[in-house]
């Protein structure tokens, strides 16, 4: 589903030259859910950034169900992004002057599809994650919990056979970060989405089914 060979990241600046990802290969299949574990500034998030398209790599090859990546322009990037993933961040990143439900329909507008049929979507997604009771609330009204809920909903949407999250459960506490967990096992195994999750609690990490282990930018299992 996702295959690196050789991703090679250089970040460059005038002065300084920092590699932050060596010659990482990996395949992760379809249905998996995988964990991501390192130090800070180990390279873990842009790793994620690369799978997500978010980020180009400096080298090598990245396919996502079996295409090579490098080969698309921009706007088809921007649509593989749009209908094939959906990303949860550490801070939710939600927009704060509109509803829950408006958030969760924000990837559906680039889809051609009728105001009547993205509200069932997005509807369906927030009963999802448990929050068809705070459709109407602004985010700033919700708990962190409940924020990186709605954050999931609109993730998945639209549907996305990948699904990558970072550090999903940085910011909330150990309850709140186990019921994000629950919905995310839950995803895998209901929508049989591949999910690619960075966390730094072993915990966490041990609910998923295998964990790469990044030092320095390499991988170290
Ligand atoms: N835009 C950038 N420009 C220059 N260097 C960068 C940039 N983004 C990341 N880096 C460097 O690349 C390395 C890896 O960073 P990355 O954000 O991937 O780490 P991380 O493992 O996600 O860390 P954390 O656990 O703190 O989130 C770090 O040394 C960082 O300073
Ligand atoms: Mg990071």
């Amino acid at each position: 589903m996702i295959t690196l060979d050789n991703i090679e990241k250089i970040y460059r600046t005038d002065k300084i030259e920092t590699v932050a990802l060596h010659a990482i290969s990996l395949n992760i299949r379809e249905g998996e859910f995988i964990s991501i574990m390192g130090p800070s500034g180990s390279g873990k998030s842009t790793l994620l950034n690369i799978m997500g398209l978010l980020d180009a790599p400096s080298g090598g090859t990245l396919k996502l169900a079996g295409s090579a990546v490098a080969a698309q322009g921009d706007r088809q990037l921007a649509r593989i992004r749009n209908e094939r993933l959906g990303f949860i961040f550490q801070t939710f990143h939600l927009i704060q002057d509109l509803s829950v439900v408006d958030n969760v329909e924000v990837p559906l507008l680039y889809r051609r599809m009728s105001g009547a049929e993205r509200r069932t979507l997005a509807l369906r997604a927030l009963e999802r994650v448990g929050l068809s009771a705070r459709v109407h609330h602004f985010p700033g009204q919700l708990s962190g919990g409940q924020q990186q809920r709605v954050a999931i909903a609109r993730a998945i949407v639209g549907s996305p056979k990948i699904v990558l999250a970072d550090e999903p459960t940085g910011n909330l506490d150990s309850q709140m970060g186990d019921d994000i967990i629950s919905i995310l096992l839950d995803l895998n195994k209901a929508e049989k989405s591949t999910i690619v999750m960075v966390t730094h609690d072993p915990r966490m990490a041990e609910k998923t089914e295998r964990t790469i282990r990044l030092f320095d930018g390499r991988q170290v299992n």
